[in-house]
């Protein structure tokens, strides 16, 4: 079993030693008083009158209201400039440029590769199983003591399935790296978060967005879930001023409109059923893959020619034909039921 003092040796020295900048807003904490603390603008913005303030560094409303509506504590929430700057801070926390190692496992979201990859940092990849999931024997053979982080998916992109609780939780077990499990799509889902799981494993890293059911992909804000000794560490990496204004009230308005959102799942899915329904009546659609997400993956003849000529009704879905294990695939989202109609009679147009 992991010990949180296990986790923290897993932090990069200069990190370990940093003293993070400390901002004008960190040092007074209150909101009331004649702030001429941070070279703002005294006189105002030409726009929205807040936003001559810097933001509050550690978002600290938002969390307040996340924590109850996720049903933890505000400390152990981070908050980033979407999920793609937790997976940057992460790694930037834990893994030495030119030296470590992370494994991921393909077909996956890009970006673990990335950001891995601009930390010159080494990149593992075991290759999901047929069904998608990962081999977990593989992964328990091929992890060294310099693998630092292993990053799951689940529900993953581009497949759309949930990964197999047991499976991780064997590689929780064994593997004394963080394990990064990203729930961008779980609000759609029929399963519970991992986030229940973060008392017993304190390497356990669960990231979340608001970029997908919460429909607010334009103003970027991701979540990620975790010990408060290695949130205390994320916050120390991050950007001082990572999360706007902006984004902070617009978080707490829509926290504050859930209906919304739960409408938005429940359309998306049922839109969902009845693509599917209607995919599988083209002889051309080989298989469609079973999704815990609002896209579906679409394994059909001629993928490339397909996405071209949809390209051309000005019809933009997402050709993964040339990732592992994805020949021929297309990824849908799930649009409004117009905009699936519309998807359809162009189909209908292009393939049997
Ligand atoms: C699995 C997964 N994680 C993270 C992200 C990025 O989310 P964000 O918009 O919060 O950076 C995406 C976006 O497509 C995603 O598919």
């Amino acid at each position: 079993m992991m010990k949180i003092e296990d986790v923290l040796e897993l932090v990069r020295p200069n990190i370990k030693q940093l003293t993070p900048y400390s901002s004008a807003r960190d040092e007074y904490k209150g909101e009331v008083g004649i702030f001429l603390d941070a070279n703002e603008n005294s006189f105002g913005s030409p726009i929205d009158p807040c936003v001559n303030r810097y933001p509050d560094p550690l978002q600290t409303q938002v969390k307040k209201k996340l924590a109850s509506i996720k049903n933890i504590y505000p400390d152990q929430i981070f908050l980033g400039n979407g999920s793609d700057e937790s997976i940057d801070v992460l790694l930037r926390t834990f893994c030495k440029p030119g030296q470590d190692e992370v494994i991921i496992l393909p077909p996956t979201y890009g970006m673990y590769e990335v950001a891995a990859k601009i930390h010159e940092l080494q990149v593992k990849k075991i290759l999901l199983d047929d069904t998608f999931q990962p081999d977990v024997t593989e992964i328990l053979n091929q992890f060294n003591s310099n693998t630092r982080m292993i990053f799951f998916c689940s529900p993953n992109n581009p497949t759309g399935n949930l990964m197999d609780y047991d499976r991780i939780k064997i590689v929780l077990e064994k593997f004394k790296g963080i394990v990064v499990v990203d729930e961008a799509y779980i609000d759609y889902a029929k399963s519970s978060s991992w986030i229940q799981e973060l008392k017993n494993y304190p390497h356990l890293v669960v990231l979340q967005t608001f970029s997908k059911a919460w429909g607010l992909a334009g103003i970027r804000a991701g979540m990620a879930f975790a010990h408060p000794q290695i949130i205390t560490i994320l916050n120390k990496v991050k950007m001082p001023y990572n999360v706007s204004s902006i984004t902070q009230k617009y978080l707490l308005e829509a926290m504050n409109n859930q209906a919304f959102v739960e409408f938005a799942i429940q359309q998306t899915i049922q839109e969902k059923t009845h693509l599917i329904q209607r995919l599988q009546q083209f002889k051309s659609v080989k298989t469609i893959y079973p999704s815990d997400a609002n896209f579906l993956l679409v394994k059909m003849n001629q993928a490339d020619e397909v996405y071209q000529q949809l390209i051309e009704k000005k019809i933009i879905i997402r050709n993964r034909s040339r990732v592992e294990k994805c020949n021929n695939c297309l990824r849908i989202t799930i649009g409004k039921p117009h905009e699936n109609k519309a998807l359809l009679e162009a189909l209908s147009q292009i393939i049997n």
